[in-house]
């Protein structure tokens, strides 16, 4: 009862003709690649794939470059890393699972591309997770004394356990600055902003499936038609 579901807000792709908002993408991997990939990888998204927002080939190739990615020194045969190219997928910021769950309080964080669809109401949810720490209700306190978050854990009513490991990643207004012609950066907006981002690195795909399921759509009706004529033809003399 003390857990809530996702607020109420709307995206660009919502509906069955809803189209990604390429701007709000833009932005929503800014919000990533300065907060987020601090701690969280994509591990399914390659940062070719970001050509799709509108990205140059040079620009995708200098974006690849700012990440660290793992390799191997070519010298000593030894794990290292080098700077990400094309092909790479966004990377984990840690060597392995238990260097992450160093840093995090025990936690690890959790590679994101397919959050969204991971949790229920997915967009919304990692919006309302993003904007939802707030001190646990006296009411909720009152009930489960033991319910307030330990050290280290952070209050969210939008996280199903209630508290979570992950600081507030998102705390002033102008943390992440947008380029001339875009909405202010506010929480709110770049909560919004990597929430859309987010969902495209899950489906990048939606609008060519919806355009596909509309093609589809418009072949059976024109198809039912053919066949309910040619029944009449195929009938006619028959009283
Ligand atoms: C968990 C998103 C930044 C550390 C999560 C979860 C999401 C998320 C959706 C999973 C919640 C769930 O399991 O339902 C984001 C976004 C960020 C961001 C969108 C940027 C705006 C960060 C940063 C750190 C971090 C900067 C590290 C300083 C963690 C940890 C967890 C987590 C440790 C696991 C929490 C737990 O299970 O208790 N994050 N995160 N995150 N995140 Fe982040």
């Amino acid at each position: 009862e003390f857990h809530k579901h996702p607020k109420e807000v709307s995206f660009a792709q919502d509906g069955l003709f809803g189209k990604y908002d390429r701007a709000q993408l833009q932005r929503g991997l800014q919000v990533y690649k300065e907060v987020c990939s601090a701690c969280h990888s994509l591990k399914y998204v390659a940062f070719r794939d970001l050509s799709a927002l509108g990205y140059t080939e040079g620009q995708v190739k200098a974006l690849s470059a700012q990440f660290q990615v793992p390799g191997i020194d070519s010298n000593t045969g030894e794990a290292t890393t080098r700077p990400g190219t094309p092909t790479d997928y966004f990377p984990s910021p840690y060597p392995n699972n238990v260097a992450a769950a160093a840093a995090n309080n025990n936690a690890i964080p959790p590679d994101l591309s397919l959050m969204t669809k991971a949790r229920h109401d997915g967009t919304a949810y990692v919006y309302s997770l993003l904007t939802g720490y707030q001190e646990p209700s006296a009411e909720l306190v009152k009930k489960f004394p033991a319910s307030a978050p330990g050290p280290g854990l952070h209050h969210n009513p939008y996280f199903a356990n209630l508290n979570l490991a992950m600081a507030p990643p998102l705390t002033s207004n102008g943390q992440v600055t947008y380029a001339p012609g875009n909405p202010e950066p506010t929480i709110d907006q770049m909560a919004k902003d990597v929430s859309a981002f987010l969902a495209w690195t899950a489906e990048p795909k939606l609008e060519k499936r919806r355009q596909t399921g509309w093609a589809v759509l418009g072949f059976l009706i024109f198809a039912t038609i053919l066949a309910y004529l040619s029944k009449k033809q195929i009938w006619s003399a028959v009283k």
